[in-house]
């Protein structure tokens, strides 16, 4: 594990955007996973920047996120893919059919679990997996549970992650109640990792994560066991 401990969110933003660059510079077809959520916003305004000043390639690049809410249309502007083209791929050369999101608007869900775990395993895997950390220890959206779960799969979403997520909704009613997310085998079978944290708010989960028993209580602690991983985070 490489732990850069950074000054500001700033600094945070721009390692983390290096390294993917680093990565798609040496693998310009890199399969790269990718995440939601307030933390990496920073980090793909970088990369943003990185590809407007001709340094960094998306061309041949694949995508494939994390997770995305059940229910909610892709061009409702609390869709994750919504957060996706808005933040990253309407801003980059990548071409938007390489790009992936669950379809949380599947009439089978279970089918589209089947999909999309097919559709990571055709890629021959990921090589990069960019990962954020909910405070209750989730990645994606792999909650707190008595197992980790293997492959994508329907979640119903904890009370904690519907009130942290509230913030970008009229109400904590409107919030989806589950969602489609990758599993941690998935989530491990990527070659590297990178996780992001930033704020004074994410330390204690972080400890927990990073030095406490690997627990699928804390689902983000089962990254200790990832050989490629890098964390890049401010949190004091
Ligand atoms: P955040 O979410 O970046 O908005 O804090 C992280 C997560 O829930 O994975």
């Amino acid at each position: 594990m490489r732990i850069y401990r950074m000054e500001s969110y700033q600094e945070v933003s721009r390692r983390a955007a290096n390294i993917i660059a680093a990565q798609i510079t040496l693998k310009p077809d890199t399969v790269l996973g990718l995440a939601t959520g307030s933390t990496p916003v920073g980090t793909y305004r970088q990369l943003i920047e990185l590809n407007k000043q001709g340094d960094l390639d998306f061309s041949c690049v694949k995508t494939v996120n994390l997770d995305e809410y059940c229910g909610v249309p892709a061009d409702h502007e609390q869709s994750y893919r919504y957060f996706m083209n808005h933040n990253l791929f309407n801003h980059i050369n990548i071409d938007p059919a390489n790009t992936n999101v669950p379809d949380g608007m599947a009439k089978d869900l279970q089918s589209e679990c089947e999909r999309y775990d097919k559709l990571i395993s055709d890629f021959n895997g990921i090589d990069l997996q960019v990962l954020g950390i909910g405070h209750n220890g989730h990645i994606g959206f792999n909650e707190p549970d008595d197992c980790f779960e293997k492959t994508t799969h329907v979640v119903e979403l904890k009370q904690s992650t519907i009130d942290a997520n509230s913030r970008f909704f009229a109400s904590v009613d409107n919030v989806p109640k589950r969602a489609l997310t990758m599993g941690i085998q998935t989530i491990m079978a990527a070659r590297k990792i990178l996780l992001i944290a930033s704020g004074a708010d994410k330390r204690k989960i972080l400890e927990r994560a990073l030095f406490g028993p690997i627990t699928p209580q804390v689902p983000a602690s089962v990254l200790q066991m990832h050989n490629d991983l890098t964390v890049v985070c401010c949190v004091d």
